[in-house]
């Protein structure tokens, strides 16, 4: 199909699961095969800091069953840029990381840390690994993205997802604004984080809108339809087919 969305499944959640008791099961390997199987256009993993889901060795075994695109989630520290280099992966999303947080709690500060992220953006583009900034809806921020040399945004939708009626409208139309802005700079705009099969197709929708990552409420889903079914059913959200 033309100029369709890709959904790019985030498994980190199936480790989640195998991490609780130290199993080797549920398998993450099958669930990558699995997604691809059914649609996912690319397969993102998250290899935290603390190791607290996916671990070393899944980004390695990972590396040779994907066959898709992978994303390589990464925070911006020495030890994964060693990681990223190695394992060669299609692209990096690079993104802020805090020990004690949930999950990634918002965008990355690139002015802040402008210099490391120039640094690191370099190295991976010079193994031809595509680069992807996890940033906040923001001109001013995305300014700084295209200066540094990245060639993708990943818009945080965290805030979108977590507001109802007239404020998650509002936080739509600054994503809307914000990946015009970073397509009119020539970026490539991806976006994610808690999108749902309720909240996912205005962001799909969205003009020029790349591709979108999606996790926990995929492997939430696959629950009690299974993981089959639970992308079909996200995608069928973001193409807005009946299911
Ligand atoms: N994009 C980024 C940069 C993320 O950190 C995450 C969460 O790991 C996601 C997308 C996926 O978010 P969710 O699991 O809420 O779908």
């Amino acid at each position: 199909m033309a100029n369709r969305v890709k959904l790019g499944v985030n498994l980190d959640h199936v480790a989640t699961l195998r991490q609780a008791r130290n199993t080797p099961y549920p398998d993450l390997m099958e669930a990558i095969r699995m997604s691809e199987a059914c649609g996912a256009d690319g397969i993102t993993l998250h290899l935290r800091e603390d190791r607290r889901h996916i671990q070393d060795d899944d980004i390695y075994q990972a590396r040779e069953v994907i066959t898709t695109s992978m994303n390589f989630e990464m925070a911006a520290t020495s030890e994964m840029q060693k990681i990223a280099l190695q394992v060669k992966p299609e692209y990096c999303c690079i993104v802020p990381e805090k020990r004690e947080e949930l999950t990634t709690e918002g965008g990355l500060d690139v002015a802040a840390h402008r210099d490391r992220l120039s640094d690191l953006v370099a190295a991976l583009r010079e193994e031809n690994i595509l680069v992807s900034l996890f940033v906040e809806p923001n001109s001013l921020i995305i300014d700084v993205v295209a200066e540094i040399g990245a060639s993708i945004i990943e818009i945080h939708t965290g805030h979108y997802a977590d507001k109802h009626g007239m404020q998650q409208q509002h936080e739509f139309e600054r994503i809307k604004d914000a990946a015009k802005h970073a397509l009119d700079l020539g970026l490539t705009v991806n976006a994610g984080h808690g999108l749902h099969v309720g909240n996912v197709k205005p962001i799909a929708d969205i003009a020029g809108m790349n591709e979108l990552n999606i996790g926990h409420a995929i492997v939430s889903d696959s629950l009690f339809v299974g993981l089959e079914q639970a992308i079909h059913n996200m995608r069928h959200a973001m193409d807005g087919e009946p299911k």
